[in-house]
């Protein structure tokens, strides 16, 4: 398990530029950003080549221990009962205040890839569509170990976010190839999604977090439930990821995609009765998931305006225009 200098993460966070990160006074290398959280590369000898995810959402230590503790239990289980590959990881939590001590920021540690090796960069770079195809089958074939320990007992079901950005292809910066046994490596654990017993171990309404207090309630009712649900939901989970080409600049890509996974459904996973995908629903599931970000990101914005106007910090960084 990775460790990290406890008292340098504490100062490093208070430090940080949130809206800015690359400015503030120790310099890092943004390594990317999802809609709730950044991940970066502190450049200082103590945290070469590791990843850090700065989840900001906590109000109270038990809180961010109850997370961490779904963290650890999610990664174990990812790794050892399914046998996915998955980054060496820690985690240490650190105030963003350190005089009020009211709100808590985790890190998530992973080690550090190559960055040219996530696979939303390869679609661009790959140049066989075959090698593309290869690269999504060999994601389904995961996503079949996930969903094939979700049907084989009852204590423990496991969600996945098998989004194109989630996956790391292992050594592909030696060869820029994709071979029937490359290795995947999936990197987003930072979310819990398991349920022991029927319990969620994290608690989902923290994500709301970044939304503005009065406006929580709403996005609960509207978007909370479903938006988990789906990660437990192999079909769902599928159609998240041949749906989110759009977003990553490829649709010409999505109808011979949508072939594939129906052909994997009906030869290598066909006891898990997945009705075959077509490209109108993905088209509609694609323009519902970008309207909710959207929406997400426009009232994190107005929330944002209003703190800066009274002179106040606001904790989470927010991408610039996301192309959708
Ligand atoms: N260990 C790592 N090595 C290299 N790059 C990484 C690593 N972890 C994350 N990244 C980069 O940061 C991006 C975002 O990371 P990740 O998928 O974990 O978070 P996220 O999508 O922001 O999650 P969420 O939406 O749940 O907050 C990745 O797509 C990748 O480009
Ligand atoms: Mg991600």
């Amino acid at each position: 398990m990775i460790k990290v200098d406890k008292e340098f993460l504490q100062k490093f966070e208070l430090n940080l530029d949130t809206s800015n990160p690359d400015s503030g006074e120790y310099p890092v290398n943004l390594l990317g950003f999802g809609e709730i959280s950044i991940v970066v590369e502190i450049l200082h000898e103590d945290f070469k080549d590791l990843a850090l995810k700065r989840i900001p959402i906590f109000d109270t230590v038990e809180q961010v221990e109850r997370h961490i503790k779904a963290y650890n239990d999610y990664n174990q289980i990812l790794k050892e009962k399914i046998g996915l590959n998955i980054p060496d990881y820690g985690t240490e939590w650190v105030y963003t205040d350190l005089k009020k001590k009211n709100t808590i920021s985790l890190y998530c540690i992973q080690k550090k890839h190559n960055p040219k090796s996530v696979c939303h960069h390869l679609i661009h770079q790959l140049s066989h569509e075959e090698e593309i195809d290869k690269l999504v089958l060999l994601i389904m074939r995961e996503l079949h170990k996930v969903w094939k320990f979700n049907k084989s007992q009852d204590k423990y079901q496991i969600g996945l976010d098998g989004q194109i950005s989630n996956w790391i292809l292992d050594k592909y910066e030696v060869s820029e190839r994709v071979y029937d046994n490359s290795k995947l490596i999936y990197i987003d654990t930072s979310t819990p999604m398991v349920r022991i017993d029927g319990i969620e171990a994290m608690e989902p309404v923290l994500l709301l977090k970044s939304a503005p207090r009065s406006l929580r309630w709403l996005l609960k009712a509207l978007f909370l439930e479903d938006t988990v649900n789906r990660y437990y939901d192999w079909r769902l989970v599928t159609t998240d990821l041949i749906a989110n080409f759009y977003k990553e600049q490829r649709p010409d890509l999505i109808p011979k995609l949508i072939d594939l996974i129906n052909e994997f459904f009906a030869t290598e996973a066909t006891d898990f009765d997945i009705k075959p995908f077509t490209l109108t629903e993905m088209k509609k599931y694609y323009r519902s998931d970008a309207n909710m970000w959207r929406f997400f990101q426009g009232i994190r914005k107005m929330d944002r305006g209003t703190k800066r106007m009274f002179g106040k910090r606001y904790d989470f960084y927010l991408p610039g225009k996301i192309q959708r």
